[in-house]
């Protein structure tokens, strides 16, 4: 558990001292992808989000959650392992009303709460991170019917990569800074693996994207999954 934790705490205290903790207004839009203002964007978490609930696991500093709830009045919880990510989210954005931010384990958040919720979502955050045999089932349990869940992860094939051909997690790294990359592990599944993964859970792929910027990007960078329960 330390492992796991280690490597986004050093990354949340990178990211705080190169950004100073003040109100922010929310983003414009929210992105899936590496590219701010690339991709799809809030649509894909339903068309009228007004006064749905939300849960991002693995808000970081809060950006998409903040758009969520300023642009589409959603009430959105952003959860982050790291105490320091959510004091961050809470300064650049605890003013906006049906945005709030809690400390935890994405999947004892979800093991503990009493809430469901319309969608729960993970922008490069706790889905991929976390045994997904664990976290699936944990998402499914506190999803409504027709419920949306929505994750963009690191792309298994970027850089000439191979997405993994087990169910295992694999080696990967945070970057800290230039010089700094800390080892964690990924769950490094292809949309197939992700989508027999789900059906165990009782969800259902709705749509993949794999996203590659035609100018910046020679590889796929990212993979965006939706699915929905039965
Ligand atoms: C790459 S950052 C992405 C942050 C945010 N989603 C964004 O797009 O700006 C990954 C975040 O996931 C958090 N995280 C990693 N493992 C987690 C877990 N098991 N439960 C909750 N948060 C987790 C990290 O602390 C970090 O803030």
């Amino acid at each position: 558990m330390l492992a796991q934790i280690l490597p986004w705490y050093a990354h949340a205290a990178q990211r705080t001292a190169a950004a100073p903790a003040q109100a922010l207004t929310a983003p414009a839009r929210m992105g899936w992808s590496t590219h701010v203002g690339f991709g799809p964007g809030a649509e894909i978490l339903g068309r009228d989000l007004r006064g749905k609930r939300l849960l991002e696991l693995g808000c970081g500093p809060g950006h998409n959650a903040a758009h969520l709830a300023k642009h589409h009045q959603a009430q959105v919880t952003g959860v982050d392992l790291v105490g320091l990510q959510v004091r961050r989210a809470r300064s650049h954005y605890g003013h906006i009303d049906g945005a709030n931010f809690a400390v935890g384990h994405a999947l004892h958040h979800l093991q503990a709460t009493e809430q469901t919720f319309d969608a729960i979502y993970s922008v490069f955050g706790a889905v991929g991170l976390v045994a997904p045999e664990l976290l699936l089932a944990a998402i499914a349990r506190r999803l409504n019917p027709g419920g949306v869940l929505a994750f963009s992860v690191p792309h298994p094939a970027r850089a000439g990569r191979h997405p993994s051909t087990d169910d295992h997690a694999r080696e990967s790294h945070v970057t800290v800074s230039d010089l700094i990359r800390l080892p964690l592990a990924r769950w490094e599944f292809d949309a197939h693996r992700w989508g027999a993964h789900l059906s165990r859970t009782g969800l259902r792929i709705t749509s993949t994207v794999d996203l590659r910027h035609p100018r910046l990007d020679p590889w796929p960078t990212t993979l965006l999954i939706t699915a929905r329960t039965r």
